[in-house]
């Protein structure tokens, strides 16, 4: 079955034509892996715990490199003792941090930025390795993006400010913005490094400390950020501990010292979490699933609408992405102009940023392969269950009467990569609105197009799912286009595009995608500061 491990032992493609041509040959796997391998291993076994430190138990877990199947290192297996210690350092950090000008503060984590800035490709290097995305399209890109997230939070400092209000002549009346002490961050390992520094960074410019529980998957490239962040901050301002869901997330939820919980994930996580901080009263901001409709209108520009449905499904990222366009709802007059095009797209996928290689080597890219390699365009999925469950959804899809999977791309050929966690993106066409691979979330490279002729009734089909994260609109008619981003029920809509993150757009969710916002000023003033109001009678 063609989506199932590849089992191919042929040799790449791409190598054997460029030895063909005689054009440069790419640094083989081994020599690619080499320092982030180097890296991994130092950093096994470790906490940063007011520096790198093995978890009080001694216990430690296994982390794979899910292009290979390999035992990269071994993460440190946190629990409550671990988690008490960084909370206990947290917080008392965070007594001094909390005394520093605003302006000092924002001026530290802007200098996060600059050492962040210089370690991308590193960041880069170890985020592939060890969760299988692809450095070029996805890992460089993300390392690029929270540099950029912690210079703009730390010029946003002095904007952390109250008002005055006209109450009497003779009592001064304001509001200031005050911390709210220890933050604990939980997140997933689909974008561990952004996902990190969208709330770390805000956090601490508001003049918090935080503790981060990393994702099981992916702990190292967030261990690395903390390591380099220590040489900025001061000690004890920013742990991570790394472990799983129930040992370690837990006790941070459950900390008493823990006065605010960000977090990112499946929503019945979330769920959990929302119980677990209502028992403490304790505010929480929580980024949860998607299905995220993207509406295709007749007068549309073709083009853009075909390209933006592969960046938005991001098929770059296996399809691992909460915003991910996973219900596609395109005109039944170019229904199926689209289908062909995208699936031929996928097919010889191009991704859109810039590339370091040549335009021959371009072309002689297979676009599955290596994380590692500069010419792939799509890496593996993060772990056998998450290939499992992609899998299920896809063989479900299949057997539903009247559904056709367009199975794009091919699965690399080099032998090395013969235990990866590679899945072929799939286009399902004529599947039914109500089916399970229509409105579960899938976390794989798995999109459904459907086929519409009513506007009206093709916006209330977006909006019957439970999920509300994102939308999109592509469209040249203002008037629909204004109606749909009135009609469209998610907290980010936008219209003939499906933009990546920025640190200053609010994102986060309706209904079951979440609670609370990620990114911007007021989503800073509002998710790591209290409010206190102030009334001094002078009369
Ligand atoms: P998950 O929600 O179980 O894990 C996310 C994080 O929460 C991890 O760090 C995990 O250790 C932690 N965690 C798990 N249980 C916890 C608990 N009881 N208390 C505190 N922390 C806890 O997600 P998982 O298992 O990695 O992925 C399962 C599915 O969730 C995916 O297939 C996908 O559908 C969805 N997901 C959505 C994401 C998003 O960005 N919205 C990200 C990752 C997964
Ligand atoms: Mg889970």
């Amino acid at each position: 079955m063609a989506t199932m491990l590849r089992t191919s032992t042929s040799s790449s493609t791409s190598t054997s034509a460029s030895r063909v041509l005689g054009i440069r040959s790419f640094a083989t796997k081994s020599d690619r892996a080499a320092a982030p391998l180097a890296l991994a291993q130092r950093l096994s076994g470790k906490h940063f715990i007011g520096g790198l430190r093995p978890a009080k138990s001694g216990a430690v877990f296994d982390v794979h490199n899910p292009a290979t199947g390999e035992t990269i290192g071994h993460a440190a297996l946190g629990d409550e003792a671990d988690i008490n210690d960084a909370v206990t350092l947290a917080s008392r950090a965070q007594k001094e941090w909390r005394e520093q000008s605003v302006r000092a503060r924002g001026a530290l984590v802007a200098k996060c930025g600059e050492v962040l800035r210089a370690h991308v490709e590193e960041l880069a290097q170890l985020t592939s390795l060890e969760t299988g995305k692809a450095i070029r399209t996805e890992s460089r890109v993300e390392a690029g993006l929270i540099s950029d997230t912690f210079s703009f939070f730390g010029g946003l400092a002095p904007e952390i400010k109250g008002q005055t209000i006209p109450f009497n002549p003779s009592v001064l009346t304001y509001t200031s913005r005050e911390p709210v002490g220890v933050v604990g961050a939980i997140i997933p390992w689909n974008a561990p490094l952004l996902l990190f520094a969208l709330k770390l960074a805000p956090a601490l410019v508001a003049g918090n400390a935080v503790v981060l529980k990393s994702a099981e998957a992916a702990p190292f490239g967030v261990l690395r950020v903390t390591e380099l962040l220590n040489q900025v901050l001061p000690s004890g301002l920013v742990s991570t501990v790394s472990g799983y869901g129930k040992q370690a997330g837990t006790p941070l939820v459950r900390h008493p010292l823990v006065k605010k919980v960000t977090f990112t994930g499946s929503v019945d996580t979330g769920r959990e979490i929302y119980k677990q901080a209502a028992e403490k009263l304790i505010p929480v901001t929580l980024e949860l699933g998607g299905k995220s409709p993207m509406i295709v209108l007749e007068d549309a520009n073709f083009e853009k609408a075909v390209n933006g449905a592969i960046l938005s499904m991001r098929f770059t990222r296996q399809g691992q992405s909460c915003t991910a366009a996973s219900r596609i709802y395109v005109h039944e007059a170019i229904h199926d102009k689209f289908v062909a095009a995208l699936t031929e797209k996928i097919n010889a996928l191009k991704a859109p940023f810039p590339l370091p290689l040549s335009f021959v080597e371009t072309l002689l890219t297979e676009r599955m392969g290596d994380p590692l390699d500069e010419a792939t365009d799509i890496g593996t999925v993060i772990s056998k269950p998450q290939l499992d469950k992609i899998q299920r959804y896809i063989a479900l899809g299949k057997g539903e009467q009247g559904a056709t999977a367009h199975e794009c791309s091919a699965l690399p050929t080099d032998a090395s990569l013969s235990k990866g966690l590679y899945v072929r993106p799939v286009v399902f066409t004529g599947i039914s609105n109500q089916s399970r691979v229509a409105r579960e979330e899938i976390f794989g490279p798995v999109t459904c197009v459907f086929k519409f002729n009513d506007f009206d009734a093709v916006l209330d089909e977006a909006n019957s799912t439970e999920y509300g994260l994102s939308a999109s609109v592509w469209t040249n008619d203002l008037q629909k286009a204004l109606h749909a981003t009135r009609k469209l029920e998610a907290g980010v809509v936008q219209v003939n595009q499906n933009a990546v993150v920025q640190p200053n757009l609010p994102v986060g969710g309706w209904k079951v995608s979440g609670l609370g916002r990620e990114g911007s000023l007021e989503t800073m003033l509002e998710h790591f500061t209290h409010s206190k109001t102030v009334a001094i009678n002078f009369a």
